[in-house]
């Protein structure tokens, strides 16, 4: 687990004339699962946009597997192997399953084989295929946002807080779910404002406050931080 997957230099980005990100430095090491903590409106959902290309970076650089991706356009960044599942999930409303699945996939040639993966991970997708998207429970379209983004077959992951609003039981599926991605070999990028399970999971992590990095270190050493525990975990 030592060679950069992603790395982010330096990163500046902007809404028209407001600076959101400051001078943001954060990397993924292949294999890993890093999570980026930080209140409501850190910046955290525009660093993932920013990596996306959309808001492009006003400043700063961004590699992904030694490639500079800053300037691509964002369907290149997703070809080059990154998936975004945005908060609020996105997924098609009146589209079926097994069509918002299909919308996903990258090249025809893998779709069968990508669909029967991530039916296995996700038996209740499986069951619901023709049910349209918009008729699923929270969790369910949760779970369609990271099987579509699956199909694809990215090596990086970034997920936008993806237990937001969740029942407890569903969340907790979630956070399995996130491991079981990542010991298949896909290096994660966890932005959650469930610290406690996010720290727990994560090999790093990252704290953001107003679109800067204010500490980094690993998820159990971020879980001890008396700061940490004092704003994000309510211990
Ligand atoms: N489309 C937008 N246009 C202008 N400002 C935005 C837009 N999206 C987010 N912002 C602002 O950028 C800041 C960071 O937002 P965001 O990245 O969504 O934070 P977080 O995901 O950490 O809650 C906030 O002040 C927010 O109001
Ligand atoms: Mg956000």
């Amino acid at each position: 687990m030592d060679s950069v997957l992603l790395n982010i230099q330096q990163l500046n980005s902007c809404y028209g004339v407001i600076q959101v990100l400051h001078q943001v430095n954060v990397s993924v090491q292949q294999g890993e699962i890093v999570t980026l903590i930080g209140a409501n409106g850190a910046g955290k959902s525009t660093l993932l946009m920013t990596v996306c290309g959309d808001p492009k970076a006003t400043a700063g650089k961004v590699y992904f597997a030694g490639q500079d991706i800053t300037a691509l356009p964002t369907h290149e960044i997703i070809h080059a192997g990154i998936a975004h599942v945005p908060e609020g999930r996105r997924i098609f409303a009146r589209m079926t399953v097994l069509e918002n699945l299909a919308m996903g996939c990258l090249q025809p040639q893998h779709h069968k084989t990508q669909l029967a993966q991530v039916f296995d991970l996700f038996p209740r997708l499986a069951e619901r295929q023709e049910q349209l998207g918009g008729t699923l429970s929270g969790g369910e379209q949760q779970m369609l946002a990271i099987a579509r983004a699956l199909m694809s077959r990215p090596r990086l992951l970034l997920l936008d807080e993806p237990s937001l609003g969740l029942a407890p039981l569903m969340v907790k599926q979630i956070f399995q779910v996130i491991e079981y991605i990542n010991k298949q070999g896909i290096s994660i990028f966890l932005v959650e404002q469930n610290a406690c399970h996010a720290l727990r999971l994560a090999h790093r992590a990252y704290v953001m406050v107003n679109g800067r990095i204010h500490l980094s270190g690993t998820g159990q050493a971020l879980s001890q931080n008396p700061d940490i525990q004092r704003a994000y975990l309510g211990l």
